[in-house]
């Protein structure tokens, strides 16, 4: 097990670990843009450079491309490492817009955290920015080749990691495009990571375009919806209305993505013609009045025929938090278990599948992409439950 120091910090990492993941577990996190623990190192954005004090590799590396061993010394704080960080920052903005008043990704931009933290202020050069024209790649992402920093995160995930090929790089050197290689929408059904993933603003979420900044909206930490495997999420709304939903790292179940049905699937809330205001008896009423009113008729109920005469309707299309409050209403006051099924059938046949899940047979997505045999029998996982497809995918990379 390597040893190695680190601003100081003394860490040991298992074999294979590379500098920048060991500097995270030392709590030191090294600036970087191409790099992604799900994606790996590729060395494009010279971005993560460090100075290698003492051991095996001497002066500035990047410490996405160098695996960590015995006896290093590192410095992520030595003049030379961070001048040459704040360099590669000059550079990539010699091109980037400076469009963040108008960006979408402004606030949650991690290209604009690196230029403002690195103390980056003013352009040198006095030439044209480079310029792309966009596409327009369906209903839900937005285009802005501009801002591309040339990173690869996209181009990595879209094709190496989900394994569509309708989308990619064209083009060389300074004129590197990442696009789709004809007219039409994406095609890949986890295209919507490319927003999450791309450290700029190339990528951003149609729906929610131009709603609100990161800093206005509300935001917590919640479980997707749409199929049986609950990947972890954080939905964020602005003045009641939900604006958009992300994936939440979860290495046991959806790992850093999730699929486009659960990240643009989840708007129905803000339906135009969902009933906003509560009626009483068919007439419009205070939610006060309305809540009242019913405390008052389902006591009566409760005084008269006991609490097993109130029936619990619960609805898949719930969030877990409602239901895990109807739940307890439940439990509380004694009322029978809501039923969240019209058919009863169906209904029977989900608990008889969850009474066998008895702690051996059920196995985390996480396990799934290490699994060294997969049957996959009778279901379709692209669309019963997409992110096992990509789960299954991981698998198969590895052999
Ligand atoms: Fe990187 Fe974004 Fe450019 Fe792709 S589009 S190379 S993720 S900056
Ligand atoms: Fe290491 Fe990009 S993060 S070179």
């Amino acid at each position: 097990m390597p040893h190695l120091i680190i601003d100081d910090i003394p860490v040991d990492v298992p074999e294979g670990t590379t500098v920048i993941e060991a500097a995270e577990q030392a709590g030191i996190m090294i600036p970087r843009f191409c790099y992604l623990k799900a994606l790996g190192s590729v060395g494009a954005c010279r971005m993560c450079a460090v100075s290698f004090l003492a051991g095996p590799v001497k002066g500035i590396e990047m410490s996405c491309m160098v695996k960590a061993v015995d006896g290093m010394v590192i410095s992520t704080t030595d003049n030379e490492a961070v001048a040459f960080r704040r360099q590669m920052i000059e550079w990539l903005m010699v091109n980037h817009p400076h469009d963040c008043p108008v960006c979408d990704e402004g606030g949650q931009c991690l290209l604009q955290d690196e230029t403002i933290s690195g103390g980056h202020q003013s352009r040198r050069f006095p030439g044209k920015k480079r310029t792309y024209p966009d596409q327009d790649l369906g209903p839900f992402i937005q285009h802005e080749m501009n801002r591309c920093i040339h990173c690869y995160r996209c181009a990595r995930f879209y094709q190496e990691y989900a394994g569509y090929r309708d989308f990619g790089v064209m083009r060389l050197g300074n004129r590197v495009y990442y696009g789709r290689f004809s007219d039409g929408a994406l095609e890949n059904p986890f295209a919507g990571n490319l927003v999450d993933i791309c450290p700029t603003g190339v990528f951003t979420d149609k729906p929610a375009r131009y709603k609100a900044r990161r800093w206005d909206m509300q935001r917590a930490a919640t479980l997707c919806l749409h199929c049986c495997l609950g990947c972890n999420t954080t939905v964020s709304a602005f003045h009641q209305a939900i604006v958009r939903q992300e994936a939440r790292e979860n290495s046991a179940i959806n790992g850093s993505f999730i699929c486009d049905r659960g990240r643009f699937g989840g708007l129905y809330p803000n339906h135009a013609e969902r009933p906003r205001t509560p009626k009483v008896d068919g007439g419009d009423a205070q939610w006060q009045q309305a809540l009242d009113a019913a405390v008052a008729r389902l006591q009566q109920i409760v005084e008269t025929s006991g609490p097993g005469a109130v029936a619990v309707l619960g609805s898949t299309r719930a969030s877990m938090e409602t239901m895990a409050m109807l739940h307890r209403c439940c439990r509380e006051l004694r009322w029978s278990a809501p039923s969240c099924f019209v058919d009863p059938g169906l209904e029977r046949k989900i608990q008889r599948a969850i009474a066998r899940l008895d702690g051996t047979l059920a196995i985390t997505l996480g396990e799934v992409e290490h699994a060294d045999f997969i049957l996959v029998v009778g279901a379709d996982p692209v669309n019963e439950a997409p992110m096992l497809a990509l789960a299954l995918r991981q698998a198969a990379r590895q052999g």
